[in-house]
């Protein structure tokens, strides 16, 4: 045999240089996938991780307020209890006048109460829509004797939609039709108020506020849609902050946990996971007035509007004391 040249042994050798780099790059690509699998997996086990917290943060976090309310109520006052059978519905029947994240709003009639209407909230039968029900109507009953908070009956936290049931805030004496503060700014026809009442509403919502945290209350959802507004008489009008269902004591502040989008009226810090303040009542106070300016431009709002929502520092933000002087300086202009 001949002996193999020089020539053909390089190309051999170049041969089986090309062979082992193509198994290189295949054994590389193949460990590539399978870092890629595995850093999939790991994405979602992580993902499955956090989850689990969430869910045993949020647990935590029920447990805590059944503890705390069960732990103040004897030193509550005791709120009545609503039997089913004292409740009717109007004559036209059943009305729905909203429905929220946690259940649903209905026009009653009360027997007990001269037959008047009631707001009556009904949440779903879980134990922490109850206790929520509980907290929100325990908080609410501490400030309803006054104006501008609707009047708490009762409620049935026995039955398997557990209810409160409240004043309904009528937008005229005698009428069943109820108008938030956001209806009334988005359709000026409906209540036909003027300028200047539109600013009486304002300063009526913060004297409401200023007493909600003077009696040591922080409401945590101020907005047009939680206000209440209607005609009282020829050129009355009334306000009255509703909705208690994420009010907490000054002292037991909340944080919030919803992932997602936060609404624009929940103050900067809490939406990044703060605990709410009287400051963060007071920027969504000023939010709603910023909401009220844009409507129906009164041009004597914006300094409120700049100390409420702008400042950088939630601690320099006005006391809502100061926010009803500074109304009523705004409205002596
Ligand atoms: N006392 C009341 N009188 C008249 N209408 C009321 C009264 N309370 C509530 N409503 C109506 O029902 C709606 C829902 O009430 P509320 O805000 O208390 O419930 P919610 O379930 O917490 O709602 P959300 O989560 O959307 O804020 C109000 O926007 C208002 O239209
Ligand atoms: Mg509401």
């Amino acid at each position: 045999m001949a002996p193999i040249s020089e020539e053909r042994k390089a190309k051999r050798k170049a041969r089986r240089r090309v062979k082992r780099r193509e198994v290189a790059v295949e054994r590389e690509m193949q460990l590539q996938a399978e870092l890629e699998n595995a850093q999939a997996k790991l994405a979602e086990k992580e993902k499955e991780l956090e989850d689990s917290r969430l869910a045993i943060m949020l647990k935590e976090r029920e447990i805590d307020n059944m503890r705390f309310t069960l732990a103040i109520q004897p030193f509550m006052p005791k709120l009545p209890k609503i039997d089913l059978t004292d409740l009717a519905d109007p004559a036209n029947g059943q009305s729905c006048l909203g429905e929220g994240s946690f259940g649903k709003v209905y026009l009653k009639r009360l027997r007990s109460a001269n037959n008047s209407y009631v707001a009556v909230k009904e949440v779903a039968p879980t134990s922490a829509a109850r206790s929520g029900l509980r907290m929100e109507a325990t908080l609410q009953a501490r400030v309803c004797h006054k104006p501008w908070f609707p009047y708490v009956f009762g409620v049935n936290l026995d039955v398997a939609a557990p209810i409160l049931v409240q004043e309904f805030i009528s937008c005229k004496a005698g009428s069943v039709s109820a108008v938030t503060l956001l209806a009334a700014l988005n359709d000026q026809a409906l209540l036909l108020l003027k300028t200047y009442q539109f600013v009486w509403i304002l300063v009526e919502v913060a004297k409401g506020l200023a007493y909600l945290h003077a009696a040591r209350i922080l409401h945590n959802d101020l907005k047009t849609d939680n206000v209440m507004v209607g005609r009282v008489g020829k050129d009355g009008i009334r306000a009255k902050i509703i909705d208690f269902g994420s009010a907490c004591l000054l002292d037991r502040p909340s944080s919030f946990t919803m992932s997602g989008t936060m609404s624009s009226h929940i103050a900067p810090e809490v939406a990044r996971g703060g605990k709410t303040s009287c400051y963060s009542d007071v920027f969504s106070y000023g939010k709603l007035t910023e909401d009220v300016e844009k409507a129906v431009r009164t041009g004597h709002l914006q300094t409120i509007i700049t100390a409420c929502v702008h400042c950088p520092l939630a601690e320099n933000r006005p006391s809502m004391d100061n926010v009803v002087k500074m109304l009523e300086t705004a409205c002596h202009h």
